[in-house]
């Protein structure tokens, strides 16, 4: 077994915990500290137990007491449902306040079993071991936790930071391609937001990034992580800087909405998301044209869609409408001023938007 090859930590007012990112690492003495003679609920889904599970399970051979909950796989499962099952099975268990929960999985599982990590008993320890790219680069850090309502994806949660974020790239081995392209998206994202030579890096090794070369994987998701820890340890509560890492998602979530959640993956979402947020930044004069076609390459390149399924643009507006970052009606939204550098703006000229909605969904061009 390996060490860990990258440590980060993550330090906001409350806490500081760490990032370790390496392969194959040994998840015993990763885990031990924190859960020797303690309570544990693994809260993994029936995808990815077969796969990891038993891992887990043999790392905390220490601990005073073990429970598993399995979820269901899927984005349709993040609800109410779902966390109250949690809560139930620590309640009938008789889990106490200081146990620990694990979140074992992608992002879905994460901000399930953050949430009830944040709530049990009001607040109980919380490890995240992300599974999915999308979650090692994005999810697991900065604790955003939460389920879906009926009416709006994350519309009820809490922040929960965890108490270390443990990322094992060989997890990523059996993940789905579709997943990896979603979870890249992201990558992309931090690029655009804050780091044109990230940018510039990303494509010279996306081939070996989407190949999974172990080195070229660890240090993408080390580069990823220390944005985002960096924008957490400003803005934990997101006032401010934190919003920019929500690049191409008001867009992207519009997409989600209108396709169903689940249809089109998160990632994908953002993909063709980021692609809407690049071309208004370029009507409005900010973006360079060259700097425009370049993210649309890598993002396609990577698997991921370009243009948006929804045709009509005022549907696509009403979509938006419902985004968090709504304010007195005005959709605000994160604009590229240059590659690397994006604000939070609600000085744009409607006209273009709506422009950018008819060109970016392929109905016109
Ligand atoms: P996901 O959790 O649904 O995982 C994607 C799929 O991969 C699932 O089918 C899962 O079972 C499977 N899987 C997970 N790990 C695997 C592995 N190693 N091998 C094989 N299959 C594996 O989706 P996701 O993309 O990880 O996360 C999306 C969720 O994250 C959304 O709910 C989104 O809202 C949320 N999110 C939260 C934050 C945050 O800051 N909290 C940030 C971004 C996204
Ligand atoms: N994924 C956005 C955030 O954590 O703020």
């Amino acid at each position: 077994m390996s060490s860990p090859i990258f440590h980060l930590d993550v330090s906001v007012a409350s806490s500081s915990y760490p990032i370790l990112i390496g392969e194959a690492m040994d998840w015993q003495s990763c885990l031990s500290e924190l859960t020797q003679n303690r309570q544990v609920m693994i809260v993994t889904n029936v995808t990815v137990s077969p796969l990891y599970l038993q891992k887990l399970k043999t790392a905390l051979s220490t601990v005073q007491k073990l429970g598993v909950f399995e979820l269901p796989d899927g984005e349709s499962y993040k609800n109410s449902e779902s966390y109250l099952s949690i809560l139930d099975q620590l309640m009938t268990s008789g889990f106490n306040r200081d146990c620990v929960v694990i979140a074992l999985g992608g992002g879905v599982v994460g901000d399930m079993a953050g949430f009830a990590a944040a709530t049990f008993q009001r607040g109980v320890d919380f490890i995240q071991i992300p599974t999915t790219l999308l979650a090692q680069v994005d999810s697991s850090v900065g604790g955003k936790t939460g389920i879906n309502h009926p009416l709006g994806k994350n519309m009820i949660g809490a922040f929960k930071q965890p108490k270390l974020v443990l990322i094992d790239i060989q997890t990523l081995n059996t993940l789905p391609e579709r997943e990896l392209s979603a979870g890249i998206s992201e990558v992309i994202k931090y690029a655009a937001i804050a780091d044109r030579d990230f940018f510039d890096w990303l494509e010279i090794h996306l081939d070996s990034i989407m190949a999974l070369d172990a080195k070229t994987i660890s240090e993408t998701i080390y580069r990823c992580c220390q944005h985002k820890a960096q924008i957490v340890a400003e803005d934990e509560f997101e006032q401010g800087r934190r919003a920019l890492l929500n690049f191409g998602h008001t867009f992207g979530h519009a997409i989600e909405n209108h396709q169903g959640y689940g249809k089109w993956l998160h990632g994908e979402a953002v993909g063709a998301g980021m692609v809407q947020a690049a071309d208004l930044s370029y009507r409005l004069g900010w973006l360079e044209l060259s700097d425009l076609d370049r993210l649309k390459v890598l993002i396609q390149r990577s698997g991921l869609p370009v243009l948006s399924p929804i045709h009509q643009p005022e549907l696509a507006l009403e979509l938006m409408q419902r985004d968090k970052k709504v304010k007195n009606g005005q959709i605000r939204l994160i604009l590229l001023r240059s590659l690397g550098e994006a604000i939070l703006t609600k000085d744009y000229e409607a006209d273009a938007l709506l422009k950018t909605l008819q060109v970016t969904s392929g109905a016109e061009s």
